[in-house]
């Protein structure tokens, strides 16, 4: 076949491709062009979920006719003053972004340069470009991309449910006005208001932190550590989530460098090695870190819609960024173990194989009683601490996890066996029982739920409502029956018998957002593939919680689930749950040997 020079049209339908993959991508661009002409308001409105309608309306500097006719001309740009690379400051720069929507739907741009006696405006339909023509914008700029992707409908078929598609966009307006706390931003969607931001004073850590609220929930202001560091003309601010504000995967990770809100395939891995055994493994922080540096330490010209980067020394970041966080976690007094436990800990044996061998049912149930008999707190001495425990209660030894002695912390539970002490924790080892549990009562037909006397009314951000209320069906079969209640609320009238009502909040918000995780995937039905995963995050939110103090009867029927329950040798998240101490190497530790 001949080699033939491609139409522009066509360069621009393929440039397309890569520039605007869906609407989201489409209102990125719309709004970094915003912010690059200066705006200090941005309001956008979708319609259709964005493939109707999608209008982005500023108060920045606007453009004079002539450059607005360029405007939407391919590799045309207000923003390469000089053929230099290496020192840009604006979001955009590659000039594609007007002429790639031009190709692939109706575009619009009405503006008015500022101080200009009069606007006008522009229109290009599927690369077809009108005239020049007078308009009646006040000021600023107005741009309507309407019917996005009508003309190549191979894309439009790609295109998932509006509702999808509106929480793409949802997520993309949050992360850019996340990067920007200067700015007023509002976002509506078929004509209903999603969100208003107004500007925060300057001032990141003074007056930045209400805003990161409206924008990562409530909790986060609860929970952020300010943090401020710097190495050379790097400058780090920003807040760090506390470990136990943590989600299922890594969307909440913000990293904005020279206000750009960037996807760092490193920021995750140095983000979980600062957080380090802090953090349930498999879980990710919410975190927004603001990154300042001198522009040609980064490469933005690495990827064609510009959320990716390169830095000059990714390793003095990853540093400054792992430092900062370490000591930010640190001040706020959850320091990782420290390393004299670490050295004992390292004395004491792990559970071999997969888990506590199970003990003969007919004895083990026969015991039960027995069990709880002899439990002897340290918290509150029985005033007979004379002779070895083992040799004075033979019942318990019986049992492979023996016989609760005491609750450390409100964490662990010691129990002591015939030859071990062995120390339990109470949350994993809880969490993996009600895990094997649910599993094995959903491969029999269905999780048993329990009617809630009075349903309970949670709150949850819109986006989170919709994904639930699209799933109510799948829900139920994993025992939880919900209504959607308003836009920011979901009634919930049975929850699983096996878990209670205590942490139903967090286990829909992470529904939520497995649910969206899913859609994203292809939308494939979420219990296809995940089932493992949302019976885990059900059991880590229904499980008793690590700081809750539990009676002896409590602790000795948990050893005994953890007995007759199989793989309870280590939690949902690899962790083990007990660890098993003999008395031999105790003797060791104190030279008895
Ligand atoms: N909202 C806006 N306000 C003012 N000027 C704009 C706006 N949007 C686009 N422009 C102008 O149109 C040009 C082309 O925009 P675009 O195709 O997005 O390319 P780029 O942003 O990479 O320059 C910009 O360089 C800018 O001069
Ligand atoms: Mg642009």
């Amino acid at each position: 076949m001949a080699i033939r020079q491609l139409p522009p049209d066509l360069v621009n339908r393929i440039a397309a491709g890569e520039v605007v993959e869906r609407p989201a991508s489409v209102v990125k661009e719309l709004i970094e062009n915003a912010l690059d002409a200066g705006a200090r308001r941005i309001e956008v409105a979708t319609a259709g979920g964005g493939l109707r309608l999608i209008r982005v309306a500023d108060d920045g500097s606007g453009m004079e006719g002539r450059d607005l006719a360029l405007a939407v001309e391919r590799h045309a740009t207000s923003k390469l003053a000089s053929d230099d690379l290496s020192a840009i400051m604006t979001l955009g720069f590659r000039g594609e972004a007007l002429p790639s929507i031009g190709a692939v739907a109706r575009l619009t741009i009405a503006s008015r340069a500022s101080g200009a006696a009069e606007a006008y405006e522009v229109a290009v339909d599927a690369s077809a470009k009108s005239k020049l023509k007078p308009s009646a914008l006040p000021a600023g700029t107005r741009v309507d991309v309407r019917d996005l992707f009508y003309a190549t409908p191979a894309r439009l078929k790609f295109m998932k449910s509006e509702r999808v598609e509106s929480a793409a966009i949802t997520e993309m307006v949050k992360r850019l006005a996340l990067a920007r706390p200067e700015i007023a931003f509002a976002l509506s969607s078929d004509e209903r208001t999603v969100f208003r931001l107004e500007a925060c004073p300057p001032g990141l850590l003074d007056h930045g932190l209400a805003r990161m609220g409206r924008i990562l929930g409530p909790d986060f202001v609860k929970d952020a550590l300010p943090l401020r560091a710097a190495r050379g003309n790097v400058v780090l601010e920003g807040f760090a989530g506390l470990p136990t504000l943590h989600r299922p995967n890594g969307l909440q990770l913000h990293l904005v460098v020279n206000g750009r809100p960037v996807r760092d395939k490193l920021l995750a891995g140095t983000v979980r090695a600062a957080y380090g055994d802090l953090l349930p493994q498999g879980r990710y922080p919410v975190l927004a870190l603001f990154l300042s540096l001198p522009p040609d330490e980064v490469d933005v010209n690495v990827h064609p819609a510009k959320t990716e980067l390169r830095f000059r020394d990714p390793n003095g970041v990853r540093s400054l960024i792992i430092g900062a966080l370490r000591e930010a976690l640190g001040a706020a007094g959850h320091r990782a173990t420290a390393s004299l436990a670490q050295a004992a800990l390292g004395r004491m044996a792990p559970p071999q194989g997969q888990g506590v061998r199970p003990a003969p049912y007919g004895r083990a149930l026969g015991l039960a009683e027995e069990a709880q008999a002899p439990f002897a707190s340290l918290a509150e001495p029985s005033g007979d601490t004379r002779g070895s425990a083992a040799a004075a209660e033979p019942g318990p030894t019986s049992y492979p996890l023996g016989a609760a002695r005491a609750q450390i912390n409100d964490t662990f539970i010691i129990a002591a066996t015939g030859d071990a002490l062995v120390i339990v924790d109470q949350h994993a080892a809880h969490e993996r029982v009600v895990y094997e549990r649910l599993k094995r009562s959903f491969a029999n037909g269905g999780i048993a739920r329990q009617l809630l006397l009075i349903p309970e009314v949670v709150e949850l951000d819109a986006e989170a409502v919709a994904s639930l209320s699209a799933a109510t069906s799948e829900l139920e079969r994993l025992g939880l029956v919900i209504e959607p209640f308003g836009a920011n609320a979901v009634l919930v009238r049975e929850v699983p018998s096996l878990l209670g009502t205590s942490g139903v909040k967090g286990l829909l918000a992470d529904l939520a957002a497995e649910l969206a995780e899913s859609e994203d995937e292809g939308g494939a039905p979420l219990l296809a593939g995940r089932l493992d995963h949302v019976l885990s995050t059900m059991a880590c939110h229904g499980s008793v919680r690590a700081g809750r103090r539990l009676a002896p009867e409590e602790m000795n029927a948990l050893l005994r689930d953890m007995e007759a329950t199989p793989f309870t040798g280590q939690c949902n998240h690899g962790r083990p749950t007990y660890i098993e101490l003999k008395l031999a190497d105790i003797e060791k530790l104190f030279s008895r040997r």
